[in-house]
């Protein structure tokens, strides 16, 4: 480690600490997180100042997280660093459905429900009809997929921010299995258009830039099946207001669906509802677990 350090070469002085590393990967990665910030530093002409205020902000977002508040992978999401890995570790050259953030609003313990069962736990809102078709990437069905399924109530709110309303009780969430012929359906409540967190430093980023904090209206899917890739997606309304300004860039065009709006009538389940409803189909293509 030479005592003349200039701007260039204190980068590989800091980097060559790392030559003893236990691990390969863990050494690689951090010559190159080394290389980028130091990049970044000379690039930008970093002001103290500046680093100071980050590093402030960094200590903010550790103490605005808690386990149902995680500000830390807000903050990966809203500066499409989550799309960015699930886009760069998905199965290539494959057809399977494209993968969407898992979120902050999955939650452990989901009730199981039947085919064509009612997981809106009694809310009120639009009725919704989902039908998914899970299959493989020849076409044929996968059965006994392992689906979970949760979204936002129509004023855009999961039922885990519903507490003093729902005591805890969990709605719009559900974990369904695949039939036979690879379907699986539900009926609920249409979601909306939501923000994400802004009351903490994340909100800041976000105002700073004059940016929207909305995510357009979609559902969420989990996909299990054996022998294949599991599929973390969401499936988004194509004509939502902010399609073209997902807060954290998961709505991809592959992912814009139809949320087929119907008077009353005839549900696609064969029961008779007596307001408008909505439907949503959708063809799930699972990998195979060979593909990776
Ligand atoms: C969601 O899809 O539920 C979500 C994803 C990232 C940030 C906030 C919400
Ligand atoms: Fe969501």
């Amino acid at each position: 480690m030479g005592r003349n350090l200039t701007e260039q070469s204190i980068t590989a002085a800091v980097q060559q600490t790392f030559d003893t590393a236990t691990s390969e990967r863990f050494r690689a990665l951090f010559v190159n997180l080394v290389q980028h910030l130091h990049d970044f530093a000379r690039e930008t002409r970093l002001t103290g100042d500046e680093w100071f205020t980050a590093m402030g902000f960094i200590e903010e977002l550790g103490k605005a997280s808690r386990p149902t508040r995680q500000e830390v992978v807000l903050l990966s999401d809203i500066l499409g660093l989550s799309m960015l890995l699930d886009i760069i570790n998905q199965p290539g050259g494959t057809s399977a459905t494209d993968s969407a953030l898992l979120g902050p609003f999955y939650v452990e313990g989901r009730p199981e429900a039947a085919n064509g069962a009612d997981i809106s736990h009694g809310l009120t809102g639009t009725p919704m009809f989902v039908t998914g078709r899970v299959i493989d990437e020849q076409g044929s069905p996968v059965a006994g997929a392992r689906v979970d399924t949760w979204h936002s109530d129509g004023g855009g709110f999961y039922d885990v921010q519903q507490t003093e309303t729902l005591h805890g009780e969990l709605a719009m969430r559900a974990l369904l299995s695949s039939d036979d012929n690879g379907q699986f359906w539900y009926r609920s409540i249409t979601p909306r258009y939501y923000p994400v967190p802004t009351d903490g430093p994340c909100g800041q980023i976000m105002r700073a830039a004059n940016r929207s904090e909305m995510r357009p209206q979609h559902v969420h899917f989990w996909i299990r099946a054996e022998g294949y890739q599991p599929l973390i997606t969401q499936l988004f309304l194509r004509d939502d207001p902010y399609i073209d300004c997902d807060a954290v860039f998961a709505a991809q065009d592959s992912l814009q669906a139809d949320f087929v709006r119907h008077g009353p009538g005839t549900a696609p389940d064969g029961t008779t509802v007596d307001e408008p409803f909505v439907t949503l189909e959708w063809a799930f293509t699972l990998a195979a677990d060979t593909d990776r």
